[in-house]
């Protein structure tokens, strides 16, 4: 027998939130499996109230800062961010996950505001282009971003440094490797050759121990 929710085997596949579901046969003790199938009626070892559909209490960290606002479980954590707590850094693009212009981080990882429901936010931080800089001094990547021009209506400008920042940390510094990870975010105008060079600037001088660290 195994230990539940700890997988020793193959990954699970057996349903969308494997390692940390702890609910599907697998995770249960059963036997790994290679493919998905469909998931099975086993209770869940930890079942959240249900909240909603009428406007509820949400608590999100914001920049290391709590706030707290009522709003239906539907509502995204980009609309939550720019209309309950009038920060407008995360712009709305498309809203529907394919510009980019929403980026910000949850707990580190960058993620598309316009698809994340807000409530989902609880118990992790948030961090928006509001959050980037320290007090007056710019983030590196701010600066980068003016020096080389990386930018014309600057719509799409936020939710590129915060992309361009996260890929640095997630160590794809190649310049293939730019252009592939910042391919999510979307500039109609066409500024990509200078986001490109901001991006391999901070780079550079993250590999230099003469600069701070970036
Ligand atoms: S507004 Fe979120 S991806 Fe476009
Ligand atoms: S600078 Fe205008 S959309 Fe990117």
């Amino acid at each position: 027998m195994k230990t539940p929710g700890v997988l020793t085997g193959p990954t699970c596949l057996t349903c969308p939130t494997c390692h940390a579901c702890r609910t599907c046969p697998t995770c249960l003790g059963g036997e790994p499996v290679s493919a998905p199938h469909v998931p099975s009626r086993a209770p869940a070892a930890a079942v959240l109230p249900e909240r909603g559909p009428e406007p509820v209490r949400i608590t999100l960290s914001v920049n290391g800062d709590e706030h707290t606002f009522d709003a239906e479980p539907r509502v995204s954590l980009l609309d939550a961010l720019r209309e309950r707590l009038a920060m407008t850094g995360a712009k709305k693009g498309c809203d529907q996950g394919t510009c980019g212009a929403c980026t910000v981080w949850v707990d580190g990882r960058r993620v598309l505001a316009c698809l994340t429901l807000a409530i989902a936010c609880e118990g992790h931080e948030v961090t928006t282009i509001e959050g980037l800089a320290q007090g007056d001094e710019l983030h590196a990547m701010q600066s980068a971003f003016i020096e080389q021009d990386a930018f014309q209506c600057g719509y799409c400008t936020p939710g590129q440094i915060m992309s361009a920042v996260a890929l640095l940390k997630e160590g794809h510094g190649d310049d293939a490797e730019i252009a592939e990870w910042m391919s999510g975010n979307i500039c109609r105008c066409a500024a990509y050759p200078h986001i490109r060079a901001a991006i391999r600037t901070v780079r550079d001088q993250s590999r230099d121990p003469s600069h701070g660290q970036t």
